[in-house]
């Protein structure tokens, strides 16, 4: 009964969705691209704009550059730097007042996922104004234009830059949940691989591992298309081609520029199809111990494409011979077991955990149901979970 409930649901969500106003952004690319930004902005008739980063990117100077090109073009602008790690609603407030103090016209989001997620909020909050975060929780709830949003993406993992979410944090509750619409796609995105050599190997692997887990997930679910599909395999292969390259060495610009087109595919994969319980258990631990996103996927991917078991063979077996870990003689289910392997694999030669040390005990029931809550009904999963299952996989992936 419940199962038919998530089923009409996702059905219904997947009818509608070809009715939306879908926008993708305007690339800017290549080596040096960000250059270019500053006549983007002036162009849009934007003269003063905000500034979304954290103090991550403030402390190793990569906006150096872009702030003195914005001066160059007379564009005046104000940063706000406190965004933090799975940033939160207070980020959000902090950062509206600043945009509405200074009268500025535009947000420019400078940063991983962190800082693109806040500065859509900031979006989001000038969009409706009488609506609070929290009122727009779920899917469709903005509906209306927002200022010129300009990503730039200097991590390559979430695809925040392509994607309708923007994925916050109530320090209050300690609950994670995710803003999705349309509007809130960026109207120009920035992909300058320069941007993400200096970018710390740690980070390189666990973002990288978001990418994975954004075009695995929307591959694996009900509600791909075949451009969707498409976009995942592409960025299956680019990821498994270039991720451990960026990681051992950084500053090899064709794998930065490789993975940082993985994860827009990736993104534009997930925001049409969605992501499945490995994300829902992830911003649970997100919100609850501020456990960085790409490492929570991370590690509790392979643990649910193995739960899944034979619902997912087909299309594992599909990616598996897409990253060519298998032979072709091999069954369906033996393909599907090598992908998960390869997975598992890859984590390890990047020095990912395999479990998860963070968790408390008596937490586990509040994170089963807001991992359940974020899912049911709405992601097209490959299988319905329950409970008991949660209970399961989270026990799994507990140190
Ligand atoms: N909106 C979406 O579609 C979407 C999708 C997936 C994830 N997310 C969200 O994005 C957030 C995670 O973003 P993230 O993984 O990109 O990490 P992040 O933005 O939180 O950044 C992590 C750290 O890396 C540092 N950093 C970033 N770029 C750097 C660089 N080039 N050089 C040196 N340091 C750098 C930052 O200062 C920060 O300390 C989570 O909240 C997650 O839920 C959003
Ligand atoms: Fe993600």
């Amino acid at each position: 009964m419940y199962k038919m409930y998530c089923r009409s649901y996702q059905g219904i969500m997947r009818m509608s969705s070809r009715f939306l106003p879908w926008r993708e952004p305007e690339l800017i690319e290549g080596e040096n691209s960000l250059s270019k930004l500053p006549k983007v902005i002036k162009n849009q008739g934007v003269n003063r704009t905000l500034i979304v980063t954290d103090k991550g990117i403030i402390a190793v100077g990569l906006m150096n550059d872009f702030l003195e090109n914005l001066r160059s073009e007379e564009i005046e602008f104000v940063i706000y730097d406190k965004t933090v790690p799975n940033p939160t609603i207070d980020n959000i407030d902090e950062a509206l007042q600043l945009y509405k103090t200074n009268d500025c016209q535009g947000i420019v989001a400078f940063g991983g996922g962190s800082p693109i997620d806040c500065a859509k909020g900031v979006g989001a909050r000038l969009a409706r104004p009488k609506k609070t975060i929290n009122q727009m929780k779920g899917v469709l709830k903005v509906l209306k234009k927002m200022p010129p949003l300009f990503a730039v993406p200097t991590t390559a993992g979430t695809g925040s830059e392509a994607t309708l979410a923007a994925v916050i944090s109530d320090s209050r509750t300690l609950e994670k949940y995710a803003i999705m619409d349309t509007s809130l796609i960026p109207h120009f995105a920035v992909l300058d691989p320069t941007l993400t050599v200096g970018l710390p190997s740690h980070i390189t692997s666990t973002t990288g591992i978001d990418a994975l887990t954004h075009a695995v997930e929307s591959y694996i679910g009900r509600s791909n298309t075949k451009e969707t599909r498409q976009w995942s395999v592409d960025a299956v292969k680019l990821i498994f081609d270039n991720l451990y390259e960026a990681y051992t060495n950084g500053e090899n610009m064709n794998a930065r520029k490789n993975m940082q087109k993985a994860a827009y595919y990736a993104g534009m994969a997930f925001t049409r199809a969605y992501v499945g319980y490995v994300h829902a258990i992830a911003h649970t631990l997100g919100g609850s111990y501020g456990l960085p996103h790409g490492l929570a996927n991370a590690i509790i991917l392979p643990y649910v494409l193995e739960y899944y078991g034979e619902s997912v063979h087909k299309p594992l077996a599909e990616l598996a011979d897409v990253v060519g870990v298998c032979e072709p003689s091999d069954s369906t289910s033996q393909k599907a077991s090598k992908f998960i392997k390869a997975i598992r694999d890859l984590n390890e030669r990047m020095e990912i955990p395999s479990k998860v040390n963070c968790i408390i005990e008596r937490d586990i029931p509040l994170l089963i149901e807001r991992a359940l809550k974020e899912a049911n009904p709405l992601y097209p999963v490959p299988k319905i979970l329950y409970k008991e299952d949660l209970l399961h996989l989270i026990k799994a992936i507990k140190a």
